[in-house]
């Protein structure tokens, strides 16, 4: 697909972008409360975040509520992008599906409910989902790097999302998911590419702007892990997903804005969601990879996290990241 067009601003929220003494309104990335985890499972805990204690994939993101409120909340402005959608691929009556990385099963659970014949299993490494689950829908306590133990060509779809900075091995994990489908079944990839991007070009062509500061430290931190931030970068997954033997290969792109300043009023409901997303995660996202990893205080992340909040607040910033969607089938004949 080729560059998609600049979204327009909406004047309204942002002011005069040339005149900095004309001011929009800051508010569209707002603060949420935090809500406190009850979990009966044993967790990590660094600087008072939760983190998941899988003895096999050390996961950079906390399990907390107020992470998992974020995820929730990114369900849903995905939804909107989809247009409802839970899925782009052309699926004709799927019988066994596998979420990995389900996180909270939000869309395993909004898939079970849509197809109420198929079974639904939803894996990860930590044990956050709900117990209260369509009765078509089960969760699996499953590290996705290890060599699967479901049958082989076995599920007509498997959904994997937002798994970025988790996986040492992208190839393998795609390679699993086509051993692992049934012939004609179909894989679909989402992940965000990290970078945050403004359409205001003097925060674009700023190198030394906090926007482009964040993303290098979380790609030189999956660099040191050998869990690549960077999965949604360079037709990674769509070389991959071909390798590993699919056809069909569809790739579909977004930009989303960052807070609630586009014109457009289905991308001005979903930047208010992602800006809501992002008030949610911000400091969840720094505080493993780039205090963790690459050994920065709590008071120096503490600032790089001040510092984006300020810019995201800055109606002048206008703020997105590009989300990309690959989805492709396995052969009939494989
Ligand atoms: C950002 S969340 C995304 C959750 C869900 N896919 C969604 O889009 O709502 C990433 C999830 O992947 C899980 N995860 C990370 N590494 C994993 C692995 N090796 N195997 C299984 N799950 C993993 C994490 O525990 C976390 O719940």
């Amino acid at each position: 697909m080729s560059a998609q067009e600049p979204i327009e601003f909406d004047p309204g929220v942002v002011g005069d972008l040339d005149d900095a003494s004309v001011r929009g309104d800051s508010s569209s990335l707002r603060e949420s409360t935090t809500s406190i985890t009850s979990s009966i499972y044993e967790y990590r805990t660094i600087h008072g975040r939760s983190y998941q204690s899988s003895k096999t994939t050390e996961y950079w993101a906390p399990t907390d509520n107020r992470h998992l409120e974020g995820n929730d909340v990114a369900h849903q402005y995905t939804l909107m992008l989809m247009n409802n959608n839970l899925f782009a691929a052309p699926l004709k009556d799927p019988k066994k599906i596998l979420d990995v990385g389900t996180g909270t099963g939000i869309w395993a659970i909004d898939i079970a409910d849509q197809f109420p014949d198929a079974e639904v299993i939803g894996t990860d490494i930590s044990a956050v989902q709900p117990s209260w689950v369509p009765s078509n829908c089960a969760f699996q306590i499953d590290d996705a790097q290890l060599d699967w133990t479901f049958k082989k060509d076995h599920f007509d779809f498997i959904h994997i999302r937002n798994l970025f900075g988790g996986i040492d091995d992208w190839p393998k994990l795609y390679k699993q998911a086509f051993a692992h489908l049934k012939p004609g079944g179909w894989i679909e990839s989402m992940e965000i590419d990290i970078q945050t991007r403004s359409e205001n070009p003097r925060v674009q062509n700023d190198p030394n702007h906090v926007f482009h500061k964040w993303c290098q430290l979380f790609w030189a931190a999956g660099e040191k892990t050998g869990r690549s931030f960077k999965i949604a970068r360079d037709g990674q997954m769509q070389k991959y997903i071909s390798e590993a033997g699919f056809v069909d290969v569809h790739h579909q792109w977004w930009k989303v804005p960052i807070g609630g300043w586009a014109q457009n009023p289905l991308l001005k409901q979903v930047g208010q969601y992602n800006g809501l997303y992002i008030d949610l995660s911000l400091d969840g996202f720094a505080v493993f990879p780039v205090g963790q990893i690459l050994g920065w205080t709590l008071e120096e992340v503490q600032e790089l996290v001040n510092s984006m909040r300020k810019e995201f607040a800055d109606p002048k910033s206008l703020p997105y990241y590009n989300l990309h969607l690959v989805y492709a089938r396995k052969p009939e004949s494989a």
